[in-house]
């Protein structure tokens, strides 16, 4: 299958691309489009054909359920219930915007696979103009993790999608890089305190400011049976397909490191701000400047993918702050590392 890219950026009249792209979602294909977060890979959640195409392209486990997109907060009605009060108070506040809230659902309205035999329901509405133009022409709910294979770095660019699917998914609309990085905050409300499945965009503090206590597990408590949790979160997540080790962002630390792996015979690449530029190791990428924390969610898929061009056998990645959108990296991170930190001893 031919991969079309469509451009859509804001210069230019793109009305016949969003036509091609509103065609093959009525005719149940699946079509990449921008959010403000990461792109994602769309299909009416309504259709349960479309949906499963979404599944077969990632190579996605039929047990994750999938993110449903709307253009209007009319619509949130159809497709769920019992909508609790924290969960209109926190769409005021931050719809359109990176808040994915897990609702009860409706049965029998949205495709069976979108839920993954759950009795929720996650919604958002995408803050970003090419995802809420293509809502608002399609006119229906588009159903859109990320446009990844599954397991790999959320895509940030077009060139991501397509690296990952081409060849199996008809068209991406290309509207350049995302601005936030990361995937939205997942925030539960079906239970007696809201609790953040998946940190993100927006935060704890943010949600707090509005909505009063919110839970929000850290990577130990998340380890723990009992702990709520997104279906998703249980897979490998966000891993280039060397290992990677988290090491605090000391320089002096780095270098021991770098140097403790190469005697080894390893072929090391490090991802740290830019202040790192100094260190002799194989590959360097930087996710920019450690004082920008959004500068840095904003480049961390990027680099991560990068690193996965490269014949390196380690990855070191240095720990950023868990401030606002930090601890929404930082669990991707410790994803990717599967919780390991690098350990001079044990290495
Ligand atoms: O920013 C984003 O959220 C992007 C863009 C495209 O909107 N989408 C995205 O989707 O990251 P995905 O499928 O890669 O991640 C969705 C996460 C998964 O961890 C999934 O398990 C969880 O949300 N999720 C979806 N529905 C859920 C539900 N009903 N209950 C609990 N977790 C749910
Ligand atoms: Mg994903």
């Amino acid at each position: 299958m031919e991969t079309k890219k469509l451009h859509v950026d804001k210069d230019v009249d793109n009305s016949e691309n969003y036509a091609q792209a509103v065609d093959l979602l009525n005719k149940s294909e699946v079509v990449a489009f921008p959010t403000e977060t990461v792109y994602g890979l769309g299909a009416v959640a309504t259709d349960e054909e479309a949906v499963k195409k979404i599944f077969a392209a990632k190579g996605r486990p039929s047990d994750n359920p999938l993110i449903v997109h709307i253009g209007t907060i009319e619509e949130l009605s159809y497709y769920t219930y019992d909508i609790p009060e924290v969960a209109k108070i926190c769409m005021e506040h931050f719809w359109p915007g990176p808040l994915t809230i897990v609702m009860k659902a409706k049965a029998d309205v949205l495709a069976p696979s979108v839920s993954a035999g759950l009795q929720t329901v996650g919604i958002r509405m995408p803050d970003h103009p090419v995802a809420l133009k293509l809502l608002q022409q399609l006119k229906k709910p588009l159903a859109a993790p990320s446009a990844n294979r599954s397991g790999k770095p959320s895509p940030t660019k077009a060139s991501h999608v397509y690296e990952d699917l081409a060849g199996i998914i008809p068209c991406i609309l290309d509207g350049g890089i995302t601005g936030i990085g990361v995937e939205s905050t997942v925030l539960d409300v079906t239970l007696d305190v809201p609790i953040i499945l998946r940190p993100g965009g927006v935060t704890k503090e943010m949600l707090e400011q509005v909505i009063g206590p919110v839970l929000e597990p850290n990577f130990e408590q998340q380890q723990i049976e009992s702990t709520p949790k997104a279906p998703g979160m249980k897979y490998t997540h966000y891993a280039p397909d060397a290992p990677v080790f988290l090491i605090e962002p000391n320089e002096e630390t780095v270098q021991q490191a770098v140097t403790h792996l190469k005697l080894q015979g390893h072929r090391v690449a490090l991802l740290a701000p830019q202040n790192f530029n100094e260190i002799t190791v194989d590959y360097y990428f930087t996710f920019g400047n450690a004082n920008e924390i959004e500068q840095m969610s904003a480049a961390l898929y990027d680099a991560l993918r990068a690193c996965d061009k490269t014949d390196a056998t380690v990855i070191l990645a240095t720990s950023t702050t868990r401030e606002g959108v930090g601890t929404a990296i930082m669990n991707r991170l410790e994803k990717a590392a599967g919780g390991n930190w690098f350990q001079l001893q044990k290495q």
